[in-house]
């Protein structure tokens, strides 16, 4: 019978396999639809997919040789980052690549754009109904519950057998979009609070942070910057823009001893705009603005705000803006990103490929600034789970993902701060000491929860519960991950500022410095907390590294003593 059946099943193989001169074969998968989604069907056969094409880098292990050479502290080349054209010329397809994907897109009648400096990125458009053919792809509509966002994907597609080893991946395909980017969680209104200028933490910060704050906290100084070479970045996405009145009072009532009209600059891609209407002023973008005009005095920051003109979703924001980036002669020496998602919803290749461009705009010397997120070990927002889900991109080895503490004496860990192990990317060499004392220190707490091979986060930390900001001309206060990042890319902003008018160079991918002996000793270690989830207490804070606050929180003077000045 089994013989039989075996039979049977082969010549309706053999029936079934069209002969077609090209041979497909099976790429990418998932095998369920992600938590949240369901199908609602077919998706209709005219419906125009935007389509990307990332094609195979010729050189990326020496890319990555070289970030680590011009990030480390301990190495001769130390500081010595990359060029447009070396990077370019390390991540660029090989020829053969290129000529094999051009002939593939040609057969098929397609014409595809270059979206990546390097060329290792394409888009085009297609039907669903080719789309469907030259993938081997069922591309439906699945429905995002709770939002009623709607997306095409597919759970599977093949590539032609030629194009392997070509072609890396195609998106949108199995990677979902993300409806609940992290953005900070928005406390009741809070009472205005009296002028601060004293340098001793004011009492007042054990309830309410504000600029002044911060300085006293962690030393930052109040004078201003002096090199117009320096910049800080702050990234917008889903239409959160950042109103300049709202700066403007900020400042006038948190930053008395600077001008309140100090401002940012615009950068906009993907038909990205920043609306000034009051009422449009988001929550996210005014925070990321406030906290980095507002702490790093002086230093010119942009604002770059992302629009949608893609498929759908961010993660295409995510890998554009820093092509965008990747594409100036002198992008930006940090970047600050306040939005995440949890990296289950990713395809490992996408995953990879996003990474890869981290590591490419860190070897040209950014300081990539990511918020780990605010669900604990459930991931970038509070959710039911089994196992702890890590957030991305904070699992990627090649930016720096920080979390949040609150409270002064002493300085905890803030419950909700994401933090853990990534299930994609290995933990990288500069962390491994680190985190293997804590998993020592740890013991079978939480075992079987998470992936003790993973890549670790978050690195660092700064407080992130109650930041005072200004929404609409309205003061309220907000907690997150997101009131961390935008703080440590003042602090490391300033430090640039420091080391460049010393005729240094700005510190670039930062963690292989963060976590040297140096680093290490420049930074407040916080050993209370933790960051429950799972229905677990998720990970404790412990002495040294731990999976809630990192390394610990930022010294500016010891920093400074740390960078060499
Ligand atoms: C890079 O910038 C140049 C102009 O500065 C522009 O012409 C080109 O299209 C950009 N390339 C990409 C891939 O965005
Ligand atoms: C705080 O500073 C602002 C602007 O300088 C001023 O208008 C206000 O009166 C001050 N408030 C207090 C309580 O000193
Ligand atoms: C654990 O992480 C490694 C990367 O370090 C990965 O290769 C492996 O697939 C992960 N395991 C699970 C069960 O996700």
């Amino acid at each position: 019978m089994v013989a039989t059946g075996l039979l049977v099943a082969s010549l309706f193989t053999l029936v079934l396999g069209t002969p077609t001169a090209r041979n497909l074969k099976l790429h990418e998968s998932r095998e369920e639809i992600p938590a949240g989604f369901s199908l609602s069907g077919a998706a209709s056969p005219d419906t125009t997919l935007k389509l990307r094409l990332a094609l195979v880098q010729s050189n990326f292990a020496e890319l990555e040789d070289k970030l680590y050479d011009v990030s480390t502290p301990s190495s001769a080349n130390y500081g010595q980052h990359l060029s447009k054209e070396e990077v370019e010329q390390l991540v660029a397809p090989s020829a053969e690549s290129v000529n094999a994907v051009n002939a593939w897109l040609t057969e098929n009648g397609l014409t595809a754009q270059t979206i990546s400096p390097a060329g290792d990125w394409l888009a085009f458009e297609v039907p669903v109904s080719k789309a469907n053919e030259l993938f081997d792809a069922d591309f439906s509509v699945f429905t995002h519950d709770e939002s009623g966002l709607k997306a095409v994907r597919t759970l599977a597609y093949s590539i032609p057998a030629e194009l392997q080893g070509h072609l890396d991946l195609v998106h949108p395909t199995i990677t979902f979009p993300n409806p609940n980017s992290h953005l900070p969680v928005v406390r009741s209104p809070v009472k205005p609070v009296q002028n601060l200028t004293s340098r001793a933490v004011p009492a007042s910060c054990a309830s309410t942070i504000t600029p002044a704050c911060l300085q006293a906290l962690y030393g930052i100084p109040t004078t201003k910057a002096t090199q117009s070479s320096n910049k800080l970045a702050v990234s917008g996405f889903i239409d959160q823009f950042a109103n300049s009145a709202d700066l403007k009072t900020f400042l006038g009532k948190f930053r008395t001893d600077i001008s309140s009209s100090t401002t940012f600059t615009l950068q906009t891609l993907d038909g990205g705009s920043n609306s000034q209407s009051s009422s449009q002023a988001g929550v996210e973008a005014n925070l990321d603005i406030q906290y980095t005009v507002g702490l790093a005095s002086a230093v010119p920051t942009i604002f770059i705000s992302v629009g949608d003109d893609f498929q759908d979703g961010d993660l295409e924001g995510f890998l554009d803006i820093i092509n965008f980036l990747l594409n100036e002669s002198a992008p930006p020496q940090v970047l600050t990103t306040s939005y995440g998602q949890n990296e289950n919803t990713i395809s490992a290749k996408l995953a990879n490929q996003l990474c890869n461009a981290y590591a490419q705009l860190g070897a040209r010397g950014t300081s990539i600034l990511f918020a780990s997120g605010d669900g604990g070990v459930s991931g970038s927002q509070s959710s039911s789970c089994s196992k702890f889900v890590p957030t991305f991109p904070s699992g990627c080895p090649f930016m720096t993902s920080v979390g949040a503490t609150q409270g002064i004496n002493p300085e905890t860990a803030a419950d909700f701060s994401s933090g853990g192990f990534s299930n994609v990317f290995a933990r990288p060499s500069y962390q491994s000491t680190a985190v293997s004392s804590y998993l020592t220190a740890l013991g079978s707490t939480n075992s079987g929860k998470f992936n003790t091979s993973g890549r670790a986060f978050p690195d660092i930390a700064t407080q992130g519960v109650d930041f005072e900001i200004v929404v609409s001309g309205r003061t309220e206060g907000v907690d997150g991950t997101s009131c961390a990042s935008p703080t440590l890319a003042a602090i490391i902003s300033l430090l640039n500022d420091r080391l460049i008018a010393a005729g240094k160079s700005p510190l670039g991918f930062l963690n292989p410095f963060l976590y040297s002996a140096a680093g290490t000793a420049a930074l407040t270690d916080i050993t209370s907390g933790s960051n429950p989830g799972c229905n677990t207490n998720g990970f404790p804070a412990k002495a040294g590294w731990d999976p809630v606050t990192g390394l610990g929180t930022p010294n500016f003077a010891k920093l400074l003593t740390a960078v060499g000045l």
